[in-house]
């Protein structure tokens, strides 16, 4: 039986967020759950309506740039822990505005380590920061390594700079004041309620309205896939069972070339959408590449294997199968979440295709 806490989960409208939200409320019926999202873009209370009437729930909307928000917020709720995912996300956006990922990911991260610092002056006890965040802030691999927790930081875009700064500013807290932390560090995850401006829910919509697909260079980068819903039990388990002031790289080893995942997305969505294989195919179009594109990302997440027992669920072809299922279902969800903001920024960025 768990005791009674009060967690803060930021950006819990979001894609990730939203599952480990409905995760714990789910999961730990004694805690209360309060998620805290600005619902920017990125935010949909939708990706919650399964279980936004649970009595353990409740929705807060603020912006952690918002300083005295933020402090009010911890005097109001009295937290034991917080899991922090609010962040901007994407790095294609971060490439053309990479200010307001400052904003968020930096300035916001250290309102809530002041306002946790504050409100746990007197007692840490049974307290947690957890911050949550990406394999991005190591940089780039070559053909062959892994990442590993003892990897340096070397960021290369502004998003995965203004996301490293904010781990090293979660470190800075701990040493500094006391503050019990842990930090994540995750491999890219795919799964329902992405917003679909990342690569596999963007191309699964793009297949099925008949649009190209714009493959980035020569599409031979290569990614580390992770079932989001395995994301959020890694999670779980780190929070509870973590050692505080350690990092966990999470992954499921798990590398694909772009190309070659595209080719099986496309695979798979002529099955579903009774197409003669190899016509989705046709949709690859080659555009201009991002600039300073991080060439591979690969996790060894041997210490949250060994040390904490978790392991991912799923293989990846069974996991990208139900996501094209859930997309494909979930038409309503897709057609919200596609129209305002996101069709101004689908211009700016694919302009040629
Ligand atoms: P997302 O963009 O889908 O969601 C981010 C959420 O944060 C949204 O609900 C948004 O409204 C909210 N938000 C943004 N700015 C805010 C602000 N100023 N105040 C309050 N809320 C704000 O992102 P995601 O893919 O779910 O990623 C969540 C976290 O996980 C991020 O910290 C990201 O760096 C990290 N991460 C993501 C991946 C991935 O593959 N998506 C991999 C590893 C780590
Ligand atoms: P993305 O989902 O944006 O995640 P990240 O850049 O954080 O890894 O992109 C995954 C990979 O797919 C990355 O190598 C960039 C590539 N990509 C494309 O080729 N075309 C696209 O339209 C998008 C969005 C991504």
């Amino acid at each position: 039986m768990h005791s009674m806490k009060t967690i803060l989960i930021t950006g819990g409208a979001g894609f990730i967020g939203s599952h480990v939200v409905r995760l714990f409320v789910n999961k730990y019926p004694a805690y209360t759950i309060v998620n805290l999202d600005k619902l920017t873009y990125a935010g949909n209370l939708e990706n919650l309506k399964d279980i936004e009437q649970l009595p353990n729930y409740i929705f807060e909307k603020a912006d952690i740039v918002d300083a005295e928000a933020m402090r009010e917020l911890f005097k109001k709720y009295h937290f034991d822990g917080v899991i922090h995912l609010a962040a901007e996300s994407h790095v294609d956006r971060s490439i053309l505005n990479p200010l307001e990922f400052i904003m968020t990911n930096v300035v916001g991260t250290v309102n809530l380590l002041n306002a946790a610092k504050e409100a746990w002056a007197e007692n840490t006890d049974g307290k947690l920061f957890y911050h949550v965040s990406t394999d991005e802030v190591y940089g780039s691999l070559g053909e062959t390594g892994f990442f590993t927790e003892t990897t340096a930081y070397d960021p290369r875009s502004p998003y995965s700079a203004s996301k490293a700064s904010s781990d090293h500013f979660v470190r800075a807290y701990e040493n500094t004041y006391g503050l019990p932390v842990v930090i994540s560090n995750c491999s890219n995850n795919y799964g329902s309620y992405q917003f679909p401006e990342k690569l596999i829910p963007l191309f699964i919509n793009n297949i099925k309205n008949n649009k190209p697909l714009p493959v980035y260079g020569k599409g031979d980068y290569t990614r580390d896939w992770l079932f989001v819903e395995d994301h959020a039990a890694a999670i779980d388990v780190i929070y509870h069972e973590g050692k505080h002031g350690e990092t966990y790289n999470i992954g499921g080893f798990n590398e694909w070339q772009n190309i070659d995942l595209i080719h099986l997305l496309c695979k798979i969505m002529d099955r579903k959408l009774s197409r003669v294989e190899g016509t989705s195919a046709q949709l690859i179009t080659y555009v201009k590449d991002r600039p300073g594109h991080d060439k591979r990302y690969a996790i060894d997440a041997t210490k949250l294997n060994t040390e904490l027992g978790w392991k991912p669920s799923l293989q990846f072809e069974e996991g990208l199968e139900k996501t094209v299922d859930w997309y494909l279902e979930n038409e309503e969800w897709l057609q919200h979440v596609t129209s305002g903001e996101y069709l101004n920024y689908y211009k700016k960025q694919y302009d040629t295709v």
